[in-house]
């Protein structure tokens, strides 16, 4: 069996691929961990340890004391924290993945790490954004993820480190909160439609972006790392994407739930700017091809799904 340590379990992906994997390879299999104490007490269900992952020794022997053989890489400043302080992403992004890839070398450890819509930039094809395309990003997010990529490619080349990953489009889910992206407004119109049957969008009308419901993240993540490796081409980096859609199409949708919803824009410059210099829609035939990827939920069925979740959360 699989013995599993989740780095940065506490934010909106691990608080829920936590007790997934925990389901999957048993709770005294699968450590959580993440630099913040205060979390989801889902996570202290089984065990969980407090530690910066810039602290390569603790890293280090945590992984030989547990004799951990898979690391779920999710540490990261999301793409709008990371505008209002670039130095601090540079610093944990690529800090915290040149860890875990250093860690894993010595120790033998295949490695999951998340890449994003935001390694892509302006000068990349907007509409069915291939594989393999142009990445000149404009965001510090998008520098830490492209090189990110890089790394995680080169660890694979060079040492024969068994790295895997996805770009995940804008993740929407129901239990944790979003950490500072540019694409939580698509889990916030949710929230405020349930608590106050109206929204005001932070991104503009015609703004289409990716995004998936977070079962369909989890199964990605846990589908690519358990995927034969004879059959990876890519490794890294897969784009994954299961729905597209603008602020206007998302409110239609939760009107057909909720008659009475209302939406109204007023819209951030800082996030407008970075949410136009992503795709509007990736192509992911690639992660479909080589290792079976195919998302449950499109946007009719994740919002059917959301809303009543939270109704009986919010109530
Ligand atoms: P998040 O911000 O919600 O969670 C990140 C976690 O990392 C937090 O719990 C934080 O406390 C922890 N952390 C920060 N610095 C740390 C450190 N030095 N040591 C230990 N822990 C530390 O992020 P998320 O949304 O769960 O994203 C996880 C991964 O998926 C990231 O790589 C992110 O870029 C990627 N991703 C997320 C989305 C999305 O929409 N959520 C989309 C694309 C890619
Ligand atoms: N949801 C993430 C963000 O907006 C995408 O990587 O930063």
């Amino acid at each position: 069996m699989k013995k599993i340590l989740v780095i940065g379990s506490a934010g909106q992906i691990g608080t829920e691929l936590t007790p997934a994997l925990r389901n999957i390879y048993g709770s005294g299999n699968v450590i959580a961990s993440d630099l913040n104490p205060d979390v989801n007490p889902i996570l202290k269900e089984g065990r969980f340890i407090c530690f910066d992952a810039l602290d390569r020794e603790k890293m280090y022997s945590l992984v030989k004391e547990n004799n951990i053989d898979t690391i779920y890489n999710l540490v990261a400043i999301l793409s709008a924290t990371g505008e209002a302080n670039p130095q601090m992403s540079i610093k944990v992004n690529l800090g915290a993945l040149n860890n875990v890839l250093e860690v894993s070398r010595e120790l033998g450890c295949s490695v999951f790490t998340p890449s994003s819509i935001g390694a892509f930039g302006e000068s990349t094809p907007f509409d069915n954004t291939p594989q393999d395309t142009i990445q000149r990003p404009s965001t510090i997010y998008g520098v830490t993820k492209v090189a990110g990529e890089l790394l995680c490619d080169y660890y694979a080349t060079r040492f024969g480190v068994d790295t895997r990953g996805v770009r995940y489009p804008g993740i929407i889910s129901n239990v944790q909160l979003p950490g500072g992206g540019t694409t939580d407004y698509a889990v916030e119109i949710f929230y405020e439609a349930i608590k106050n049957m109206k929204y005001t969008c932070n991104l503009g009308a015609g703004t289409f972006l990716d995004m998936m419901y977070m079962p369909d993240a989890i199964k990605a993540a846990i589908d690519l790392m358990e995927a034969d490796p004879t059959k990876l081409k890519h490794r890294n980096a897969f784009n994954v994407t299961a729905m597209s859609f603008d602020p206007e199409i998302i409110a239609a949708e939760i009107k057909k739930h909720l008659p009475e919803f209302s939406m109204d824009y007023d819209v951030d410059s800082g996030k407008q700017k970075i949410a136009n210099s992503w795709p509007n829609s990736m192509d992911d035939s690639v992660a479909r091809e080589e290792w079976g990827w195919k998302p449950d939920y499109n946007l009719a069925k994740m919002t059917e799904d959301m809303l009543k979740v939270l109704k009986e959360k919010l109530k």
